[in-house]
């Protein structure tokens, strides 16, 4: 598929009507997003350079004889644009039709990924559970594939190649790629062999962006049947000290997983394995819950703060006293806000009088 990158510098359209501006380098798709007109994707990603694969983004453009790919095709000065017709919306109809035919399964739990929905949505919105084209199917799941964070069912993929784009492009890891051709196509990885085995990361994007569910978040859909609606709170991941904007997804009083926010001004919907599936430590049964103090008979037992503290404070002054002011040394989470941060090196100028001083970011 060819790839075209909008080059034009900024000028006007007119959009179903209205005269609208667009600034250098937009495609028709993004001006017309900005303008409030819901011109239906299944391969975009607005992360991703433009592909063009799927044709649902289509509009009409005054001289040119067939619809364009509105998200492959620059904005030009003076072209006027028609986002949707009614020759428009039976086109898209029936490639939604196609792509619904074609797949085995298009409903998918939203735990799936973030993006799992998309291909269910445009089935709605265009009534394409029609079953029209059913016939021959492509796709191979690899059932055999069992890395604990991705699940690989490709019988419901629809080869927009996000995935592929979105690990080369955003994760810069091109880790998976495409064999085969038409019914044949298949997303697989170097020897065509097992996640486990290839060059990936598990940061888990391509799982995120994928529009069927083709790609899907195992550790997630441990949670499909625990009863109660998905809901999403917007937080900062703990792990480092990037700091990238994640949604905590609940149900009831169970986390039962992460997406990444892709507005976050840090990551823009990018995550590391650690942030996109190591999060079970939070309802952990072994997590601690008080702190901890080793009694006499050597093994630990709950404590109140105080003590805690005054234990730790003991310890900190006997290894002054032993072993002199450069015994101790301070590791500040990456995560801690300014404030802890601050106290953590003052603590160690103006307790022990040295700059033995770190953060876990570095160390
Ligand atoms: S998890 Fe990340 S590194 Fe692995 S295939 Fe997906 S995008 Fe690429
Ligand atoms: S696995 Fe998902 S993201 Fe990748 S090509 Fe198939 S449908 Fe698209
Ligand atoms: S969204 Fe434009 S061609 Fe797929």
């Amino acid at each position: 598929m060819t790839q075209v990158k909008p080059t034009s510098g900024a000028g006007r359209i007119v959009l179903d009507g209205d005269s609208v501006e667009f600034g250098a380098g937009e495609s028709i798709l993004e001006v017309a997003t900005r303008h409030a007109r819901d011109v239906p994707t299944l391969c975009y990603d607005p992360r991703l350079d433009a592909f063009g694969g799927c044709r649902l983004c289509v509009v009409e453009v005054e001289g040119v004889r067939n619809p364009v790919a509105s998200c492959a095709r620059a904005a030009e000065d003076g072209m006027v644009v028609h986002s949707s017709t009614a020759t428009l919306e039976k086109y898209r109809k029936t490639l939604v039709e196609m792509v619904c035919s074609e797949n085995r399964q298009v409903d998918v739990d939203p735990l799936s990924g973030l993006a799992s929905q998309e291909l269910a949505a445009l089935a709605d919105r265009y009534d394409a559970r029609t079953g029209r084209f059913a016939g021959a199917q492509s796709g191979c799941s690899y059932e055999d594939d069992d890395n604990p964070f991705i699940l690989r069912d490709y019988d419901q993929c629809i080869s927009c190649y996000r995935c592929v784009r979105v690990c080369a492009e955003q994760e810069g890891d091109f880790a998976i790629s495409i064999k085969n051709r038409g019914f044949g196509t298949q997303i697989t990885v170097e020897f065509d062999g097992l996640l486990n085995a290839s060059a990936c990361t598990f940061c888990g994007q391509c799982v995120q962006t994928c529009p069927t569910g083709a790609l899907a978040d195992r550790k997630a859909l441990r949670y499909a049947d625990t009863p109660g609606e998905i809901e999403k709170t917007r937080t900062i991941c703990t792990y480092c000290g990037v700091g990238c904007s994640v949604d905590v997804l609940t149900k009831g009083d169970r986390m039962v997983g992460v997406q990444p926010a892709m507005d976050g001004p840090a990551n823009q919907g990018a995550l590391c394995v650690k942030g996109q599936f190591a999060y079970d430590f939070v309802q952990h049964e072994d997590r601690l819950k008080t702190p901890l103090l080793r009694g006499e008979d050597g093994e630990l037992h709950p404590a109140s703060w105080e003590d805690a503290l005054e234990r730790a404070a003991d310890g900190f002054l006997k290894a002054l006293e032993e072993h002199g002011r450069h015994s101790v040394y301070a590791v500040a989470s990456g995560r801690a806000p300014h404030e802890a941060a601050y106290t953590t090196q003052k603590f160690i100028r103006a307790g022990f009088w040295n700059n033995h001083v770190d953060n876990c970011s570095r160390a």
